[in-house]
């Protein structure tokens, strides 16, 4: 290992795993400080100029202070896209690929998509650039994701719809969907004391959390809402908290919907929920 990769790891080593700090290394140094990838794998002994090691000294402070290293990159991964993000936009999560990946397997000839509750648009750009005979719309309360999402739309080419919508408040539509998809807020305050600094710290509260007295609000809302949007065999899909897949499940049962069927993700955990109108 060389001088640079050491320095850094031995920087960040009090909070950060092993794991996180191989791969954290690698994004400093190739993505952040341009770095050649040959000579970073290689172990080189790499010399940086003096704004270079401001820069490093930057990033090292930020990331001490648990800002996550997508906000400081200013971009996410996610299905093999890039997408921008800032601290008012979620960070794509892999579990949010899988929802993504059945939609697009179960549906490819969808012509109208509806993504509530958009972030960085990762959902409704990516179906988009998916199933490109598909017209994709979607909604978040929150102006500043629309702004990242909008951004993603065109750096990405898609031309989804972007709206500001507030689900609690949606004024009747005359609309129609083949497919609803969200990904809502779905953790309760009871839950932060599991969750990791550089979440709480800097990702957007409004994108995470729900009132612990009533943590499924956002399915009853979206669920009467496509009863009301979707056509006779049209399909809902949501993420969920892994702890409430029979609960969201009973709830869209009395909603009215039908073939409701709940997957697990990658690491056996309740995941996502699909249904039929
Ligand atoms: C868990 S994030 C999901 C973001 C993105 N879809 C993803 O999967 O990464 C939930 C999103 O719902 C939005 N949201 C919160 N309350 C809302 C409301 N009442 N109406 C519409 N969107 C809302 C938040 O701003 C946030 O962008």
């Amino acid at each position: 290992m060389n001088r640079l990769s050491l320095y850094i790891r031995q920087s960040l080593q009090s909070i950060y795993s092993p794991q996180e700090l191989k791969s954290l290394t690698r994004t400093i140094c190739c993505d952040l400080l341009g770095v050649d990838a040959i000579d970073f794998f290689l172990g080189k002994d790499i010399h940086l100029s003096e704004n270079k090691q401001k820069e490093l000294e930057t990033i090292l402070k930020r990331l001490r202070n648990n800002e996550p290293i997508q906000y400081i990159r200013g971009y996410a991964d996610f299905f093999g896209l890039m997408f921008s993000v800032a601290p008012g936009v979620l960070i794509p999560r892999p579990e949010t690929e899988e929802l993504v990946d059945l939609i697009i397997k179960e549906n490819a000839g969808a012509l109208r998509i509806l993504d509530i509750g958009t972030g960085s648009g990762c959902i409704a750009i990516t179906l988009a650039k998916k199933i490109p005979l598909a017209t994709v719309s979607a909604w978040d309360i929150s102006e500043e994701a629309l702004a990242i999402a909008r951004q993603n739309n065109s750096q990405l080419g898609t031309s989804v719809s972007f709206c500001r919508e507030d689900i609690f408040d949606v004024i009747a539509k005359t609309e129609f969907y083949d497919i609803i998809v969200s990904n809502p807020p779905y953790i309760t305050s009871l839950e932060k004391e599991e969750m990791d600094a550089n979440v709480l710290d800097w990702e957007p509260e409004l994108a995470l959390f729900v009132p612990d007295d009533d943590p499924l609000y956002f399915y009853r809302s979206i669920g009467r809402f496509g009863m009301e949007s979707l056509p006779l065999g049209g399909k809902i899909y949501f993420e969920i908290n892994q702890a409430y897949g029979d609960k969201v499940s009973f709830l869209l049962k009395t909603i009215g919907y039908r073939d409701i069927c709940v997957i697990k993700d990658l690491f056996g955990k309740d995941r996502i929920i699909k249904a039929c109108k």
